[in-house]
């Protein structure tokens, strides 16, 4: 049986959709307001953009630093998170032989941000994670063994995007700053999934997707830049804010609100897609986030039981993201024919490398153990 709350997005029902972690879901309700504030903005767009965009950003924001922890005055919206680290790592003043630290579990998009920094004579450190893992434990000692005096900023992933784990951020954040190295924290998956709380991690720069598991519209994403960061920071397109004279609101704020033309409408949203979030189980959005994470469990359980094979990472570890080692092969042929035999969308990568294989589940409020059964069923025979 599908999920009863599947109606109210508009996902096509002939799908088995496994993968909200690449691009979120928006809900039909949503969408439809995203609709109305386009139209509204089309009507008149210099009384929209130019006279009400400004107000209409601040409550935005206000809602956000609800949700993530944060006085609103330290948050800027981005369109994605890749833009939140691009824009962290450009600004830096990095000189040859600098040293930009991750993990091998790093987004690659992100990591190579920081490749791109390699023309200067950077250098580019990736700690190596195991996976399966048995404790968290293991990623903080292997951040830690490849800091070194040079490193001038480690990315972090708070849930990381291939092997879905949930990595012990607060420790790492804090055993850095012991060591004078400022951190980047990559949330993309966190806001909607894990609870937040920026004012207690404070980490130097934080960065987080709404359009994933806030299932705002595309385009809702924020950068956190603590207090005593913001002047070096630049947003990656300069525009009017940079010589404005106003001293109503900070320099921070007025780099980062206008950036050019552009559609703030899935921003808009997000109070929104919080409600609508909410309005779903009696519990509200901790409800929510518990239901998620316990549907990402039993499926993981399930499809460990069906491969034969030991659940790779505690539970401690796991979000509403499972991921599972499959036997070594080919990663792109299996997930197309999962999609063009079974209609099951779900991303299968080559992890660490060739010829290793992992699937990722993601569990949203539209799943059910059914969704996960239907993969499970598929898999066996297409191994
Ligand atoms: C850990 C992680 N970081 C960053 C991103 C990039 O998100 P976006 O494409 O919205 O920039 C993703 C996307 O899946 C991700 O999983």
């Amino acid at each position: 049986m599908p999920s009863e709350l599947a109606r109210h997005f508009v996902l096509d029902p002939e799908v088995v959709f496994l993968n909200h972690g690449s691009y979120g879901a928006c809900p039909r309700v949503v969408l439809e307001k995203q609709s109305e504030l386009r139209v509204r903005m089309e009507r008149e767009p210099v009384l929209f953009l130019a006279r009400e965009q400004e107000k209409l950003l601040d409550g935005a924001r206000g809602v956000l630093g609800e949700l993530v922890g944060a006085d609103p005055d330290d948050l800027a919206f981005v369109k994605n998170a890749s833009t939140g680290v691009s824009t962290v790592v450009r600004s830096l003043d990095l000189r040859p032989g600098d040293e930009l630290l991750t993990t091998s579990h790093a987004y690659n998009a992100c990591h190579n941000a920081l490749r791109a920094q390699e023309r200067r004579g950077v250098k580019v450190v990736a700690a190596e994670v195991p996976f399966p893992i048995r404790s968290s434990s293991e990623v903080v000692e292997a951040v830690l063994a490849r800091a070194s005096p040079r490193t001038r900023l480690a990315l972090i992933d708070h849930v990381t995007s291939p092997t879905g784990l949930i990595f012990p951020v607060a420790e790492i954040v804090r055993a850095l700053e012991a060591r004078g190295i400022d951190s980047i924290v990559d949330g993309a998956h966190v806001p909607g999934m894990l609870p937040l709380d920026l004012r207690a991690l404070s980490p130097a720069y934080y960065t987080g997707n709404c359009h994933k598991w806030v299932c705002t519209p595309k385009g809702c994403a924020f950068l956190f830049v603590r207090r005593d960061r913001q002047e070096a920071i630049l947003p990656l397109t300069i525009s009017h804010g940079y010589n404005a004279a106003r001293t109503d609101r900070s320099r921070f704020r007025l780099l980062f609100d206008v950036t050019g033309t552009d559609d703030p409408t899935a921003v808009l949203c997000l109070g929104d897609s919080i409600r609508f979030l909410e309005s779903l189980l009696p519990g509200g959005f901790p409800a929510l986030m518990r239901r998620n994470r316990a549907l990402a469990l039993e499926a993981r359980a399930l499809l460990c039981k069906t491969l034969g094979i030991e659940e790779p990472a505690p539970e401690s570890m796991i979000g509403s993201l499972a991921t599972i080692p499959l036997p070594d092969g080919p990663a792109e042929p299996l997930q197309r024919a999962l999609w063009e035999k079974r209609r099951i969308e779900v991303p299968v990568w080559s992890f660490p490398s060739v010829p290793r294989r992992i699937l990722r589940v993601s569990a949203q409020a539209y799943n059910s153990i059914d969704d996960y059964a239907a993969l499970a069923g598929a898999l066996p025979s297409m191994l």
